[in-house]
């Protein structure tokens, strides 16, 4: 299968990667790029695990063909450092193995990016399509709650508001 060179926006960054056209997004972040965060699980959609920010909206990356994310931003759980969910679910304890928390983060990244208020039910339906093996819910759920109080803490002090367009 014929390769090409093309540009991608990774975290904030420009990325120069070769890529072939049938690659998904998956594949290149972890092999051509080193980006391991992204976990392949199920490779089928179904497990939440491979989840990325694609501008600020959540995508499977391993049902993402890598042409699509031309253009677009793309973060992953590399791109989070030093961020409030990073350090909620630290301190919330809210792993075991962690395989999965990449992709809960990915995701409850996103909840805080687009809603203001994050209830228990927002929390549970957001993050139905990630799924956790050996940890409790409980303290995902408590690491969202958490994060959000430091989202809005910081919100605050800097001025800015929540984008809430979902
Ligand atoms: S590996 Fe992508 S959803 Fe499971
Ligand atoms: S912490 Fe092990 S699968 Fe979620």
């Amino acid at each position: 299968m014929p390769k090409q060179e093309v540009l991608l926006h990774i975290n904030g960054e420009p990325r120069m990667v070769v890529i072939r056209t049938a690659d998904t997004l998956l594949d290149v972040l972890r092999r051509e790029l080193g980006l391991t965060g992204a976990k392949p699980g199920c490779n089928n959609g179904d497990c939440g695990a491979c989840t990325v920010l694609i501008d600020q909206h959540p995508y499977k990356a391993c049902i993402m063909l890598v042409i699509e994310a031309l253009g677009h931003e793309v973060t992953t759980v590399e791109g989070l450092q030093n961020t409030p969910i990073q350090r909620a679910f630290a301190d919330c304890y809210a792993f075991q193995c962690g395989y999965c928390t990449p992709g809960f983060i990915m995701n409850a990244q996103a909840l805080l990016l687009h809603h203001e208020v994050i209830s228990e039910y927002t929390i549970q339906e957001w993050l139905e399509s990630n799924i956790c093996r050996c940890t409790s819910y409980e303290e995902i759920g408590d690491a969202v709650k958490l994060a959000a109080r430091l989202r809005d803490t910081l919100a605050s002090a800097t001025g800015r508001t929540t984008d809430t367009d979902g």
